[in-house]
């Protein structure tokens, strides 16, 4: 059962309203009409068309080389497979750090030729003005705290964040901002569970414990399709890569021996 009680199509007051109402939030990353089609029938809340794509789609090791137009076009792709789900979508790095109004500008480029429904911004405390200045420009923003990819040069690596004070004022920041959301990565699970307690809007956590309002997973961890890498934190709920693979050597030999086209597959 979803968190939000409607069967049309998932606004972000009503995403906001879930929290801490129960059952929990459920997020899940897609970047394409297939994928976006197949989560928004599973009833997923929100799909986060997110900069992991930089990793999962182009094979690059971090999200850096993302671009704007790149996500404005993978969002046009996961819009055209949606209904319901909330679709929120990644404001790629140096997008929005340079200022206030470059975050407004390429956050409206997202709603307005990707028509995706709201942004996200990573950084707490450093990023409050630009969160403020999409907010105030009538753009929804999802905040994104602890575990910033953008930032892995300057955290050292895909680590985990135990920096409790900062945390929680970064917490503060984006809410005290305007978000309606915020993405909580890579933290210990009490520090998850007290952010949670101390702010008013929805935590979605991705490695923050079990006491987030609501979970966000990368698509292809869920579903074991991603062989370069497992975080600890990521759940496999199916073993498709393997599945992939088996179909597809299956399809070689009987290309090969020559069993496929059967009859019913050919013309008369
Ligand atoms: O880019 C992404 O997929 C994300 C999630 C991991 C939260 O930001």
């Amino acid at each position: 059962m979803s968190a939000v009680v409607s069967p049309k199509p998932i606004t972000v007051p009503e995403f906001r309203a879930a929290k801490g109402r129960g059952p929990k939030l459920t997020v899940v990353t897609a970047y394409d009409y297939t994928s976006a089609r197949l989560c928004d029938e599973a009833g997923v809340d929100a799909l986060l068309v997110g900069d992991s794509l930089g990793m999962v789609i182009q094979g690059h090791p971090t999200s850096l080389p993302v671009t704007l137009e790149q996500m404005i076009y993978h969002t046009q792709c996961v819009m055209r497979g949606t209904r319901r789900a909330l679709v929120i979508v990644d404001l790629p790095f140096l997008t929005y750090q340079v200022s206030p109004r470059q975050a407004v500008r390429n956050a409206g480029r997202l709603l307005k030729e990707g028509g995706a429904h709201a942004v996200k911004i990573e950084g707490g405390v450093r990023m409050q003005a630009a969160v403020r200045a999409c907010v105030d420009a009538g753009i929804p923003v999802m905040g994104h705290i602890g575990l910033t990819p953008q930032a892995v040069h300057q955290l050292g690596g895909f680590k985990v964040q135990r920096d409790a004070e900062n945390l929680l004022a970064d917490a503060a920041a984006v809410e005290h901002a305007g978000a309606f959301a915020v993405v909580v990565e890579s933290v210990p699970a009490e520090l998850g569970a007290k952010i949670t307690q101390e702010i008013t809007i929805p935590t979605i956590g991705i490695g923050a414990g079990a006491g987030c309002d609501g979970q966000v997973l990368v698509f292809h961890d869920l579903l074991g399709l991603f062989p370069d890498f497992k975080p600890k934190f990521a759940k496999r709920y199916a073993d498709l890569g393997t599945a992939v693979k088996t179909a597809v050597e299956n399809y070689c030999r009987e290309v090969r021996e020559g069993s496929f086209p059967a009859a019913e597959h050919s013309f008369r």
